[in-house]
This record gives C-alpha cells, structure tokens and sequence, in this order.
C-alpha cells in the first residue's frame, strides 16, 4: 500500500506548527521565563531555537523523509544496531509527557467553561485578580481530574478518527487566530502602566544573572527548545514521513521555526505586563503565570468574557495538535510494529496516559516532577541519542537527503553534520548532566517537603 503523502507544501508545516504550537509555547514559556530571571532566560532560549533547535529538526526531517517510517521504525532502519532501541524510548517520553499535558489542556478547557460563567474575571475588593483564587481552585481536585479524562477523551476521539484532514483544517484557522487574538492583547498590554517595567524584565538581559546561574538557565533553555519545537522524541521523523522529496527541508524548518517562536514571543508580551500591573512578582507566580494574568485582564477589556473565550479556545486548540502529535508517535508505533488496529491502539494507550497524569491533578508539585524529568532529562537524553545515530552513523545520507529539493549544499551539508556532531552534542550533554543534578535537588528539596507534608 502506498503511504499517504501531504496534500499540499503547506498542509506538512502546517501539521508541523500544530504539532510545534501549543501549550509549550504559551503555557510552558512565560513560567519558565519567569522561574529563570527574564530576558536572561530569553538570550539562552533564542539561542538554543537556532543554534541547536533547528539542526535538530532538520536531522529528524530527514530521517522521516528517506525512511518513510514512523520514529521508531524509521531510526531503526536509519541507524540501525543498537540505536534501534531509541524507538522504546521515544513512545516513553510520549507517554510521559502527554500525561501532564493532558491535566494542563483541561486547565484550559476549564477556563474556556468559565468565559461563560465571568468566574474567573476582575479583582477582588483587596485588589488582587480573582483569577488568582479561581486557578487556586481549578487547578488541583476532582474537577481537574475530570478535565484531564475530557480532554484524553477529545485526543482519543480525534485520533481513532484519523486526523489528517482535520490537524490542517485546525491549524489553517488556529494561527491566524492566534496571531489576531494575541496580537491585539499584547497592544492591550502595552498600554498599561506595569508595560515598561515588564518589557525590562522579559527584553533586557543581565550579563551578570547569566553567568551567575548559567547551571539552571542551560537545561531550562535546552529542555523549553526540545519541548515547543516538538523535538527529541521524533515526532518530526513521523511528519515528514509523509513529505514527498521535492521539499525543500530547510526552507520549512525555517518557516517554523520562526512561527513558533513568534507566538511565544508575542505571549509574553502580554503575559508579563499584565502580570507587573496586577502586581505580581513573576518569579513567585509558577504554572499559574498564563492563567492569573490573561484571565484578570479581561475584566478590564471591552467585551472581555468573549475575548476570554476565544483565547482559551484557540490555546485549547493549539494544545489538542499538540497532543495529537504525541499520541500518535504511540499509536503509529502500534499499528506499524503490531499490527494493532488503531482505534484499539488509540483507546489503550490513552487510558494508560490518563492514568499516568492522574497524580498531577492532586498538587501542583507534580507539575514540575513530571514537566523537569520530561523536558530537561528525557527529550534532552533523546535529542542527543538522535544527534548522535544520525550523524555519526549515517552522515552521507543524511546530507544526500537534505540536499533533494535544495540542491548541492557543498561545505553547508558538512557545516551542518559537524556542528550537530560535536557543538550540538556536547551542549546537549552538558544540558543533561545540569538537568539531572537540578532534577534531584528538586526531588530532595520540594519534591521531598511535600512527601514530607502528607
Ligand atoms: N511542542 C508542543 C508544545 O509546545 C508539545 C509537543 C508536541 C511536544 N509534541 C511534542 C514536545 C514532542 C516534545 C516532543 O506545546
């Protein structure tokens, strides 16, 4: 049976950017940047978008596309010999990782509930944005356990289905909106008092705090890399399976990653003003940053519970690609390797998911054991076991294959091995070693205070 190709160019970046798109950016980002000091953070981050980032991607795009296989498959047949294991590996990191992704998207399908009912609107009479109470509420219990079951139900429903047409469809109307939505938040922003000082905060970074805690800035800005590029556990290998050869790679690597980092960009535009506004340190807000300070805006906007609405649906939307992506890099493997046919496969392995993110609803504590081991430990461990069988296993052709629709690169097909080969790799490996040591500080500081506490 031949594989399907995409339709159109457009229809693989677009699924590309759904799946890039997503919690990462707009939930994800603005906490990190917030937990890491600022526009400190932003140098590193920006920094590991293009320098490691996007010759990551590239590398993955090319082994779909030569292989035609899902990830597992396709770095089975790519590098073959031991790195046939990585496949295992991936699936794990995407079990992992939609498990808390899931307890997230319900945060969010929650907050679009309550556009409906204003409770998470305006300020409460000492000031302070009901919206802070209201996440306080939303965020850990029964409920949330409940939204999580919701939104692994949509993502079953939607991937049993199949989801082609309907990942281009979503994403086709989700970025535009997404750029129109937040764009004209982020002039709202703009015009309030607490802007200036934000905008020092998040744009302007100090030499100093760098070199002062480069140990957690480096696997922070290497893990939110690997997790809003949708990299390291070969996702991008799955979607460009799908590309026809003609494709230029490069061209399409750029396009999105420059569209994903424009949305995250623009999220903190308006996350970090409203938040030096309402007065809250961005340092103590945590997960909560995106809910407290979008939500407290919108008492303040003209028509705020509809703005409100089409915020959280569009960030609803842009998650549910995103979950898509990884679920399916479970499921593929399933029905490739197993022959398990795939509504079977979607419903085993989203109940599994669920399971697994169920202890998340219970304190937040769990937000960050499950969210440090996923970005900073396991999609670093699994970028750089990617770098390495794909470049030093299997270099010529990996350069013949992104050469197919580009043409002869000449010395930028060598530049590109060698700098994925060693700068690539041994700052990956550094990030891991860092990330492990701040993983179990973590486990032996709050993590063990709140086993301590129970
Ligand atoms: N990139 C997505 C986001 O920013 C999350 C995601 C989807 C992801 N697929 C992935 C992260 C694969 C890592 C690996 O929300």
């Amino acid at each position: 049976m031949a594989r399907e190709t995409w339709g159109t160019r457009i229809g693989f970046i677009l699924a590309a950017v759904g799946s890039a798109i997503g919690l990462g950016n707009i939930w994800r980002f603005p906490f990190q940047v917030s937990q890491e000091g600022g526009a400190a953070f932003m140098v590193m981050y920006l920094a590991f978008v293009l320098l490691i980032g996007f010759p990551a991607m590239l590398a993955e795009f090319v082994v779909g596309r030569k292989t035609e296989l899902n990830a597992v498959g396709g770095i089975r047949e790519f590098a073959g010999g031991m790195w046939s294991y990585l496949g295992g590996l991936f699936v794990f990191i995407g079990f992992v990782i939609l498990s808390y992704y899931s307890v997230i998207g319900g945060w969010v399908l929650r907050y679009v509930v309550g556009s409906f009912t204003g409770g998470y609107v305006g300020t409460t009479a000492e000031g302070a944005p009901v919206a802070q109470q209201y996440f306080g509420q939303i965020s850990t219990g029964m409920d949330t356990l409940l939204f999580h079951a919701i939104f692994m139900a949509i993502v079953i429903g939607v991937v049993a289905v199949g989801v082609k047409q309907g990942i281009e469809l979503a994403v086709k109307v989700m970025v535009p909106a997404i750029f129109l939505i937040f764009g004209i938040l982020a002039v709202y922003a703009f015009t309030l008092g607490g802007a200036g000082q934000a905008y020092a905060y998040y744009l302007s970074p100090d030499l100093g705090y760098i070199l002062a805690n480069w140990k957690s800035l480096v696997p922070a800005a290497a893990g939110q890399g690997f997790f809003t590029l949708s990299l390291g556990m070969g996702v991008m290998i799955t979607y460009a399976s799908y590309l026809d050869s003609d494709e230029n790679l490069a061209l399409d690597g750029v396009s999105i990653v420059a569209l994903n980092t424009g949305i995250s960009i623009i999220t903190g535009l308006i996350v970090f003003p409203i938040l030096f506004t309402a007065g809250i340190d961005p340092a103590t807000s945590g997960p909560g940053a995106l809910f407290v300070s979008i939500a407290s805006a919108l008492g303040d906007l003209p028509f705020g519970r509809g703005v409100g609405f089409l915020f959280f649906l569009t960030v609803f939307i842009a998650a549910l690609s995103s979950a898509i992506s990884l679920i399916e890099v479970v499921v593929s493997y399933a029905i490739d390797e197993f022959q398990i046919d795939r509504i079977k496969a979607t419903s085993v392995a989203g109940i599994a998911i669920f399971l697994l993110g169920a202890p998340v609803t219970t304190d937040l504590v769990f937000v960050d054991l499950y969210d440090i081991f996923a970005a900073q430990i396991l999609l670093v461990l699994g970028g750089v076991l990617l770098m390495i069988s794909i470049t030093w296993v299997n270099a010529d052709q990996a350069v013949e294959e992104l050469q197919k629709g580009i043409g002869d690169l000449g010395a930028l097909g060598t530049l590109w091995i060698w700098m994925v080969r060693i700068p690539v790799v041994v700052v990956l490996l550094i990030s891991l070693y860092l990330g492990i040591t701040g993983y179990i500080e973590f486990l032996q500081g709050p993590f063990a205070e709140y086993l301590a506490s129970l």
